[in-house]
C-alpha cells in the first residue's frame, strides 16, 4: 500500500514525488538524486568496507577490550582510510542535501508558504497550533541533523525535512511505504480495541496518516512540537484526504484527558530529548492511555544490548557529527528498567540498531 499525490502541479510547478512537492527545477532534483546515490554508496559499500577494516585492526590486537570505551575505538577507527572517507561522505552529503533543498524550495517560497496557510482551515481533519508557542530550550539549542532552521525556525521546515528524509532513506519512503508497513505491523491492545490512536511527535504525519489507513473508523491524533512540521503534516493529510486531528503540543505536557487513547505510538522521539524530559513524555503517554491500552515505543537500541564495536562507533558518529545531541546519553539511560517500573507488562524486541517496547497499562 502506498500514498501518493497525483494530478496536481503543486507549488513548485513540477508536480510531486510521492507525497512531497518536487524540487523547483530538474537541475536541483538531479543534483539531489546524485547526493542520494552518494549517501547510499557510503552506507551500502563504504560501511561494510569500514567495518571490515576495523575488524582487521581488532584481529591484530589494536583494541584489547571486548567492550571498549568510545575514545579507544576512535583512536583506532578514525585514522583508517575507509572509515575517514565514509565519515566525510556521510557528513558532506548531509550538508549538501540540506543546502540544495533549501535553495530549491526558496525559489518558490511564497507559493509553498501560501499552500500551508490555505490548508489550515481545510479538511478532512483539523489543525491546532499557536504562533507564539514557547519551545523548551533543549529543543532550540541545536539544529537537529544539521537541518537549517532545525525543525522549528523555518516556516518551510516540514517541506525541507520531508525532502531530506527522501535523500536520507534513499527514496524508500517517498510514498510512505516504509511507514505504512511499520504501522500495519503494530500490535494492538490485548482486547483488540483501537478507537482512539495517538502518534506522539508525529513530525510530517506519515505514520499518523498510515494509522488512518489501517483504522479508518478510529479517531486518529498526531501531536508534534514544531509548528512548521505540524502545519505541514496537516496540509499533507488534507492532500491525501486523511481525516486526522493534528495539534502542536509538548510530549511532556499533553492537553488530553486521562485514559483517552487505546493505542499510542512514540517513534524515534526519546533519543532527541534529554533523558529526564523523555521520561516525563513516557509518563504523560501513560497518563492519557486507558487502562489495558498499549504504548509502543520505537527508538535506538540501548547500550544494554551489546553492539559490535563498529556499530557502537557508528552510533557515536551519528550523535557527534549529525547533531543528535541527546542520543548517546539516551542509549545509555537504561530505559528498560524505567518502563518495567511504570507499566504492568513490557515486551522488548531488538531489530539491528533499533528497538521496540510494547508497554501495556
Ligand atoms: C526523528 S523525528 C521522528 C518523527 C516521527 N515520529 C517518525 O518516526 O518519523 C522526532 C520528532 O520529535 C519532535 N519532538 C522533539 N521533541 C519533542 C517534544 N518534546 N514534544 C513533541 N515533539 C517533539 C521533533 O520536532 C521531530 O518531529
Amino acid at each position: 500500500m502506498t500514498a501518493e499525490v497525483t494530478g496536481k502541479v503543486g507549488p513548485t510547478g513540477r508536480g510531486h514525488i510521492g507525497t512531497m512537492a518536487a524540487m523547483s527545477s530538474y537541475d536541483d532534483e538531479s543534483y539531489l538524486d546524485f547526493i542520494e546515490g552518494l549517501r547510499m554508496f557510503a552506507l551500502k559499500s563504504m560501511n561494510p568496507a569500514s567495518a571490515k577494516a576495523l575488524k582487521a585492526e581488532i584481529a591484530a590486537g589494536k583494541i584489547k577490550s571486548e567492550n571498549p570505551d568510545i575514545s579507544e575505538t576512535r583512536a583506532v577507527a578514525d585514522p583508517l582510510p575507509a572509515v575517514g572517507i565514509r565519515n566525510r561522505m556521510l557528513r558532506s552529503t548531509q550538508g549538501l542535501n540540506w543546502d540544495r533543498i533549501v535553495d530549491s524550495y526558496d525559489k518558490n517560497r511564497a507559493a509553498l508558504e501560501q499552500e500551508l496557510t490555505d490548508a489550515e482551515t481545510a479538511g478532512p481533519g483539523s489543525l491546532r497550533w499557536d504562533p507564539d508557542f514557547k519551545y523548551p530550550e533543549y529543543f532550540t539549542a541545536v539544529p537537529y541533523h544539521r537541518q537549517p532552521g532545525s525543525y522549528h525556525a523555518d516556516p518551510l521546515g516540514g517541506h525541507i525535512y520531508h525532502y531530506g528524509t527522501k535523500v536520507f532513506h534513499g527514496g524508500s519512503n517517498d510514498k510512505d511505504e516504509a511507514k505504512i508497513e511499520r504501522i500495519y505491523e503494530l500490535p494492538t491492545p490485548k482486547d483488540g480495541k483501537v478507537e482512539k490512536f495517538l502518534d506522539v511527535a508525529c513530525a510530517i504525519g506519515s505514520g499518523t496518516v498510515a494509522a488512518k489507513l489501517r483504522w479508518p473508523n478510529a479517531e486518529i491524533h498526531g501531536i508534534e512540537l514544531a509548528a512548521p512540521l505540524v502545519r505541514y503534516a496537516h496540509m499533507r493529510a488534507t492532500r491525501l484526504n486523511a481525516d486526522v486531528k493534528f495539534s502542536q503540543q509538548l510530549a511532556e505536557k499533553l492537553d488530553f484527558a486521562d485514559n483517552t487513547f487505546d493505542l499510542i505510538y512514540m517513534s524515534t522521539l526519546l533519543h532527541e530529548m534529554p533523558v529526564a524530559e523523555g521520561r516525563k513524555a513516557i509518563q504523560e503517554a501513560k497518563r492519557v492511555l486507558r487502562p489495558g491500552g498499549l504504548l509502543v515505543i520505537h527508538d535506538m537500541v540501548q547500550a544494554t544490548t551489546p553492539l559490535d564495536i563498529w556499530s557502537d562507533y557508528d552510533r557515536y558518529f551519528d550523535h557527534r557529527f549529525n547533531n543528535e545531541p541527546y542520543a548517546y546519553k539516551y542509549v545509555h539511560s537504561d530505559i528498560d528498567s524505567f518502563l518495567k517500573a511504570e507499566f504492568a507488562e513490557v515486551e522488548n524486541s531488538v531489530h539491528g540498531k533499533t528497538s521496540t517496547w510494547n508497554c501495556h497499562k
